[in-house]
């Protein structure tokens, strides 16, 4: 009865073989240099049978590192690591694209590099706590507000890390442009109170997102480029004074673009109805998530209101989950204490 959930769909040039997509999610398993390890090998590997596996949250350089132990994919040792992952998970029929998240201000500087620095839009401290390693829970970061002159050099590093990423044997890339990191701290009112041509008007607000996509799309065409949104998510304290004209300006200049997909988030007590603006306002495949069960999905897709969704949280303790899904089986439930700590437990035991 759910069948529509494996029947095979495509974004651009992505080729789904079923439309279940293992959502991003940050496990804060990296080793040392923030490389992906063997362990992650494995964790991919394990979810293979999924349409397409969208990576954790990857940072495209140190600066753009928030949370402990997340991968990155800058320096070759990074790129040969996912490479391992691509090849593993390609081994078992299966597809990925990575995840491109610089956290901008929701950051330590107890989780980078002594030399890194912590950036934003404007100099404004998010409110709130994070987890670190070596020094428990500590404030965000005053973030510094970067130069006009140096934003040129962060939509680089987006450019370089989408090169990287096909380097390193995926299918394609995801800009995350929500949860309060970078991207949505420059479209939002409360995050970006700069007075250049990158603040103020949503036209100035959006700008950042559209040089990032121009400089990922351009690397090898837009079809194998998605942009993950959630209008109106007040998560990691961003707010905006009005995220149904931020987020309408925002798809109207990047439909033209064709992108690959959109991964919208859905949220029902939020201030924007975020899959009615995005069939609105993008036109082409449309991935959609949150607290999706199969049913749901199926009747979703049925009416041909998105071309797949995402799972994240069913991911963690069902790596099966397509198969499950196939058999009406019982779901497996995860354990929270074991999401963000290093090694197998809680990760590749399921
Ligand atoms: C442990 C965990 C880590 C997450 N990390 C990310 C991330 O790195 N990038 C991202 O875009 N969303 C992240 N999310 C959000 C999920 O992708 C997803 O939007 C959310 O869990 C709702 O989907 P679900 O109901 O299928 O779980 C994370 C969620 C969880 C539970």
């Amino acid at each position: 009865m759910n069948d529509i959930l494996f029947s095979p769909t495509q974004f651009g040039a992505i080729e789904l073989k079923n439309r279940v997509v293992m959502a991003p999610m940050t496990r804060s398993r990296a080793g040392e240099g923030d490389v992906p390890t063997e362990l992650a090998v494995e964790y991919y590997r394990q979810r293979a049978s999924a349409g397409l596996i969208i990576t954790e949250g990857t940072q495209p350089s140190d600066a753009g590192k928030g949370y402990c132990r997340t991968p990155g994919i800058y320096s070759p040792e990074q790129v040969e690591g996912w490479r391992r992952v691509t090849e593993a998970v390609a081994s078992e029929g299966g597809l990925m694209v990575s995840q491109i998240m610089h956290v901008g201000r929701i950051s330590s500087r107890h989780n980078k590099q002594p030399d890194s620095e912590t950036v934003a839009p404007s100099a404004i401290q998010a409110a709130g706590q994070m987890f670190t390693d070596s020094h428990g829970m500590v404030d965000f970061d005053v973030p510094r507000a970067l130069a006009t002159s140096e934003i040129a050099d962060v939509v680089e590093e987006y450019r370089q890390a989408t090169e990287n990423a096909f380097a390193a044997g995926f299918a394609g890339v995801e800009l995350h442009a929500t949860s309060g990191y970078l991207p949505a701290q420059f479209l939002s009112t409360g995050t970006n109170q700069r007075t250049d041509h990158y603040g103020g008007a949503a036209q100035n607000r959006i700008r950042f997102v559209l040089e990032v996509l121009e400089a990922m799309t351009a690397v090898d065409g837009a079809d194998r480029v998605g942009m993950r949104i959630c209008p109106g998510n007040p998560f990691n304290d961003l707010h905006d004074d009005d995220p149904q004209a931020t987020f309408t300006a925002l798809l109207q200049a990047v439909d033209p673009m064709q992108l690959a997909y959109l991964h919208v988030i859905r949220m029902p007590e939020g201030p924007v109805d975020n899959l009615a603006l995005a069939r609105e306002y993008f036109s082409g495949p449309l991935l959609v998530n949150e607290s999706y069960s199969a049913d749901e999905a199926a009747q979703t897709l049925q009416r041909a209101e998105a071309a797949a969704v995402s799972f994240a949280r069913h991911y963690i303790a069902n790596p099966d989950l397509v198969e499950r899904f196939k058999a009406g089986a019982e779901l497996a439930r995860f354990d929270h204490k074991t999401l963000y700590t290093p090694g197998a437990k809680g990760y590749t035991d399921y």
